[in-house]
């Protein structure tokens, strides 16, 4: 049976985009619905401009209180009734009360070689650290920050002069080979991990 996807974004959605326009075809998926907790988000333009519908949940009424942020998610996500949820640079932290009952469910895409540089800033870590090597993950999400089963990572080898611009757009190219190709298997109940080069 097709799965319906809800996708978060806070940003551009640059891979929200890549994610939507996978999921044709004989693709096990197909998008629900994309939801931000910003009403500015771009990526909500251009999840309408595919057709897709949107929802707002902004977190700012909610400050101190995440429970309620992530109840008034799960309200909106009800119609919309998800099998997998992707988070696609969707900068806020949810805890185990949303997470748990979604386990085995929810993708993240991280900037880095997990289990390396959880968090922000992992670019400029990793030029800092000298790394020769730095990537991206796909992995499920648990209610520890950008932890879980990974499901799939692309390496990006470090180039001599690189800066945080122009690694992360390097990074950014492989992110959107990576999260398509992990969701179509993801979505066939296949959870072997893939690694891009
Ligand atoms: C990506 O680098 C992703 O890995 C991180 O946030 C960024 C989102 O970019 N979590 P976009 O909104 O998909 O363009």
């Amino acid at each position: 049976m097709t799965k319906r996807v809800a996708i978060f974004i806070s940003g551009s959605g640059s891979n929200m985009v890549k994610l939507l326009d996978s999921m044709h075809g004989d693709h096990p998926a197909r998008p629900c619905v994309v939801l931000s907790n910003d009403p500015s988000a771009k990526g909500l333009e251009r999840a309408e401009a595919r057709g897709v519908p949107t929802e707002v949940v902004r977190h700012q009424p909610f400050k101190g209180d995440r429970d309620a942020f992530e109840h008034a998610i799960t309200g909106a996500l009800a119609h919309h009734a998800p099998d997998i949820i992707c988070l696609a640079g969707f900068m806020r932290k949810l805890t185990a009360g949303f997470v748990d009952p979604w386990r085995g469910h929810m993708l993240n895409i991280h900037p880095s070689l997990l289990p390396k540089y959880k968090g922000l800033h992992t670019h400029a870590r990793a030029l800092e650290a000298g790394d020769s090597l730095h990537g991206c993950t796909v992995h499920e999400v648990t209610p520890a920050l950008d932890d879980g089963p990974i499901l799939g990572q692309a390496e990006v080898p470090v180039q001599p002069g690189d800066t945080v611009e122009t690694l992360s757009a390097r990074v950014l190219v492989q992110e959107h080979r990576l999260y398509p190709a992990v969701l179509e298997r993801f979505a066939r109940g296949d959870k072997r991990p893939i690694l891009l080069r």
